[in-house]
């Protein structure tokens, strides 16, 4: 049946309605004497959604008191909850100890030995998944491909061979420069499979992102492809490479997918072709069991916050990880068509496209291009023909599909969606109403997924079946994780005061160091709390023990004295119908320490004018308070983005404060938005 407005039904009589928003301006708690502990939080949202009665009849967990039951689990018998977690999956040799912790280093499943594509491909293919669709694949021109489980074992187990014949051995580093083709994910398994850690560059990072990647994680080998689709035109990946690796003296080989047919010079001696080496190896690779602590993959940070950290994560925790919170946060099940948008660039497309479904024997789709090609409504005609029953993005995607209008997703049947998720940052309640309604039908739980590329996987979020939702909030932790949000002197902060997240306890997918700088490890996540891993967020906790994160602390400005999270005022600015997006940043301010500078980019149908400037100024005042009003607001038709979707907001500080650039910006998506604020253009 066709998903309309008109047969959207709530799922629960109790629930709250979207409409009517009980935000309440908290004039009061910005007024408050100001903590310098702590951070003052000015949004208050209290709709409470809670799971639909026909998803939790079904789901693995079914009620908060069985979420609870199993959270008192996990922190009473650890060595039993995670025995029975990790015992889900095949270990070639079991552990010893469940954790060895020397602050701040970790080893989980000690002594044990396991295999990351075992346990995604072979486990599977021994019984009748064998035959089941392991990925969907569709390119932005619009070939599709499915990939069973049987299929996937065997280009992985050649493509084991291919690393094997050129040179990589277990413990080598392999690069991965590719677009959102099956390869990637075949030429990532083939890693695993070997013992080889593999370091993935996002395809639209530049030459130089990728020269310092691979030479920073001593990359022997890049496999890449000619070109990638993307809106319709190609991202020249060999070329990039090629302007790379005069640069890149460790890497002796290069393995390039034929993908758009596009000419690429060829090096000989060096240059490989997929296809002619896939001809020329066996099919069959047997999977190496490796150390629990064995090295599986490096990934580089966003850059939003200055260089690139080298990020390293380890087999076994990684592993579990991946596999019990796909379990728990997606319910998946074994019928499921599991779509997350995220590119395999980045930690999500890592765990949540790749690891965690093939763990679970699922099937992923994943798809090459933009969402807004050929027309804006790809993503809806995506879900429509491939029945899509899980759905996981970002917000800064949903408040493009905002802007963009709902007559596209109204255009198709979302009536296969049973679940929704998003990631990367805060959403704001007026993005996940949107999203709860004109995307889910007011029928499919949203579960808002706090995490980081340094956890390795989800740490707070609803089980979709047990927690009510709160828009904006992503609720509580996962059974085994012990967050709090404490003071800068580490005591507990008071409900709804807002502070500093922590984690208190290692958990299994926890990064491991920064690879070659233990001692920024150290300093960056280890230093401000001792035995406590700080997640660099400031967030809030509510009565009833709901986190909300503000944001990176980076972005907390301190404005006459109170120390107010940029994300909330964000949220104020978008809640304004007009409003699309928004950025807010301070510049120093002679009076005041810091002056509030919003950029805005308004509604394709708005009409920029200093009115409505005046307007959104007021509007934020009777949204939050006075003291949140932004000095200044420039409009602007985009703000600059790191390709997995976050605003550089430290490229708005540098402009709004000195009017240039002078940071790194080797992970900008798009520069010609940099360049338009930058020479002050508006809209
Ligand atoms: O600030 C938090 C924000 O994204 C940061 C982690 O970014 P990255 O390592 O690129 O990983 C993104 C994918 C997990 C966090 O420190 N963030 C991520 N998810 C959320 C979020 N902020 C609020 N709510 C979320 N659900």
């Amino acid at each position: 049946m066709k998903k309309t407005q008109a047969s959207q039904k709530q799922s629960s009589s109790k629930q709250a309605s979207p409409k009517k928003s009980s935000r309440k301006a908290a004039a009061a708690t910005a007024a408050a004497a100001p903590d310098e502990q702590s951070i003052t939080s000015v949004l208050h949202e209290s709709r409470l959604f809670p799971p639909p009665e026909q998803f939790s009849s079904v789901a693995r967990v079914k009620s908060l008191r069985e979420y609870k039951k199993l959270r008192k689990r996990a922190e009473e018998d650890p060595e039993g909850f995670w025995s029975d977690v990790a015992n889900e999956l095949h270990w070639h040799k079991p552990w010893r100890k469940l954790l060895q912790w020397k602050a701040p280093f970790a080893k989980w499943f000690v002594g044990g030995k396991t295999n990351m594509s075992y346990n995604c491909l072979d486990r599977h293919v021994e019984g009748w998944r064998k035959t089941k669709a392991a990925i969907i694949w569709e390119g932005e021109p619009g070939e599709q491909r499915t990939l069973t489980y049987g299929q996937l074992h065997h280009e992985v187990q050649k493509f084991a061979n291919v690393l094997l014949s050129l040179g990589v051995r277990s413990g080598d580093t392999v690069g991965i420069y590719m677009g959102m083709v099956p390869e990637s994910a075949i030429a990532m398994l083939a890693c695993t499979r070997i013992g080889a850690a593999h370091n993935v560059v996002f395809g639209g990072f530049s030459a130089e992102a990728l020269r310092d990647r691979m030479n920073d994680s001593n990359a022997k080998l890049i496999v890449t492809q000619d070109a990638a689709w993307r809106r319709g035109t190609e991202v020249k990946l060999k070329d990039a490479v090629d302007r790379a690796m005069p640069e890149c003296p460790m890497v002796k080989h290069v393995v390039v997918l034929r993908r758009t047919g596009t000419p690429v010079a060829m090096h000989p001696g060096r240059d490989h072709w997929w296809d002619q080496m896939m001809e020329s190896v066996s099919g069959r690779c047997a999977a190496v069991p490796l150390d629990s602590e064995h090295p599986l993959y490096f990934l580089y940070t966003s850059g939003s916050t200055g260089k690139p950290k080298g990020i390293f994560h380890t087999l076994g925790g990684s592993m579990v990880w991946n596999h019990y919170t796909t379990r728990m946060v997606f319910d998946v099940r074994d019928d499921d068509i599991y779509w997350c948008t995220a590119d395999i660039g980045w930690v999500t497309g890592h765990s949540y496209v790749i690891y965690g479904p093939l763990l679970n024997g699922i099937t992923t789709l994943m798809y090459e291009g933009a969402p807004n090609w050929p027309e804006p409504d790809r993503f809806w005609d995506i879900i429509e023909r491939h029945r899509v029953s899980i759905f996981y993005t970002a917000p800064t995607a949903i408040r493009a599909f905002m802007r963009w209008g709902e007559g596209h997703p109204r255009k198709h049947d979302l009536g296969s969606l049973r679940l929704l998720g998003t990631v990367g940052e805060p959403i704001n309640p007026e993005a996940w109403i949107w999203y709860q309604q004109t995307i889910g039908g007011g029928n499919c739980p949203i579960v808002d997924t706090w995490w980081q590329t340094e956890t390795g996987g989800i740490m707070i979020a609803p089980l979709p079946g047990a927690t009510p939702t709160k828009p904006g909030s992503a609720t509580l932790p996962l059974p085994g994780i012990m967050a709090d949000v404490v003071r800068k002197d580490g005591t507990s902060c008071k409900p709804d005061e807002g502070g500093f997240l922590v984690v208190k306890h290692p958990w299994p997918a926890m990064l491991r160091t920064i690879f070659g700088d233990d001692e920024r490890y150290r300093k960056t996540y280890w230093s401000n709390y001792k035995g406590w891993y700080f997640t660099g967020d400031g967030a809030r906790r509510d009565r009833d023990g709901y986190f909300w994160i503000m944001g990176r602390v980076d972005d907390v400005v301190n404005v006459a004295g109170h120390r107010l999270g940029t994300a909330e005022i964000e949220s104020s600015l978008v809640s304004h119908h007009d409003v699309a997006e928004s950025a807010v940043v301070a510049r120093p301010d002679e009076l005041k320490g810091n002056a509030l500078v919003a950029f805005v980019t308004l509604k394709s149908d708005k009409t920029p004018s200093d009115q409505l400037k005046e307007t959104l100024r007021n509007h934020v005042g009777k949204e939050i308070g006075h003291i949140a009003k932004p000095d200044e607001i420039r409009f602007t038709d985009a703000l600059p983005k790191t390709r997995s979707g976050k605003i550089m907001r430290r490229l708005l500080r540098e402009i709004a404060s000195t009017g240039t650039i002078s940071g790194d910006v080797t992970t900008l998506e798009d520069f010609s938005a940099l360049e338009r604020l930058r020479d002050g253009e508006e809209e």
